[in-house]
């Protein structure tokens, strides 16, 4: 399958990124969250725009994710829909609609493809909500799955440390693996988990693994663009490498403008009519 825009841009797909996987090709994935910043990273090259419910925390200011919901989710991939044009988009589907009821999660699902116009969903956990994932997909709708520190989960888990680092939630992650490759997933997220068992998952499933602190043995990377482009300064973990340092040019951006306007320096002739 082909899909090409209007200005006739080899657009990416889920074959597209099989291929990648299948060749050896690392996927490259970003977070995006509006128009203005979508239309840099797409034009830039970026695999896949993910619609990350982490704008709870980077757009909102909330301490989790918890409390994004499905209409803020469908406000900011629509704009980001709009900025791109070469692109995979996938939109989060926030905590509360889609666990434990798959008709409320095929109804959140049809609402994001429906009033956003993104190309996939992001689902997170594994056998648990399997029959969730198996009712989306069946709507026609690419799945793309997330384990291990996932962040919907923060209040079961306690805390934000590595996951899956004893026997047991390693194997159960490896089955989860499993289980959403199995039901048509075309790609999963790891999240935060040892480099030895995201290894494993990436050569056990054949679709595409995407880690985020996860080693650099899968198929792509994920990391949230405003924690690589230094906007976040708050938040350092040992996984991010932080490509700018955008806080510190924006500061001295805002506070030459303050005292230029503060001087009388701006505006000057030339820029005033
Ligand atoms: O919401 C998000 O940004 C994510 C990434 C960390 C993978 O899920």
């Amino acid at each position: 399958m082909s899909v090409h825009s209007s200005a006739n841009i080899k657009r990416i797909t889920t074959h597209v990124l099989q291929e990648m996987k299948d060749r050896g090709e690392k996927i490259s994935m970003l977070t995006a969250y509006d128009y203005s910043m979508a239309k840099i990273v797409d034009a830039a090259g970026i695999d896949i725009v993910l619609v990350g419910d982490s704008a709870s925390n980077v757009m909102a200011g909330h301490e989790t994710t918890l409390p994004i919901t499905l209409d803020q989710m469908i406000y900011h991939a629509s704009a980001v829909v709009r900025a791109v044009k070469r692109s995979f988009i996938v939109v989060d589907i926030p905590f509360g609609s889609y666990q434990g009821n798959s008709s409320e999660a095929l109804r959140s699902a049809i609402r994001i493809m429906k009033e956003s116009g993104a190309h996939a969903i992001k689902v997170e956990g594994g056998a648990e909500i399997k029959e969730s994932v198996v009712r989306i997909l069946s709507a026609g709708v690419p799945v793309m799955g997330h384990l291990g520190l996932t962040p919907q989960s923060i209040y079961k888990f306690g805390t934000y440390t590595v996951r899956a680092k004893e026997e047991a939630e390693a194997e159960k992650l490896l089955e989860d693996a499993k289980i959403l490759e199995e039901c048509g997933c075309f790609a999963i997220v790891l999240e935060k988990i040892p480099a030895s068992l995201a290894k494993k998952v990436a050569e056990t499933v054949s679709i595409p693994v995407i880690g985020i602190g996860a080693g650099g043995d899968v198929d792509g990377q994920v990391l949230v663009m405003h924690d690589m482009l230094g906007i976040t300064q708050e938040f350092k973990p040992r996984f991010l490498r932080q490509y700018a340092d955008l806080q510190g040019i924006m500061t001295e951006a805002f506070t030459q403008y303050i005292k230029d306007v503060k001087n009388k320096d701006f505006p000057n002739e030339s820029e005033s009519y």
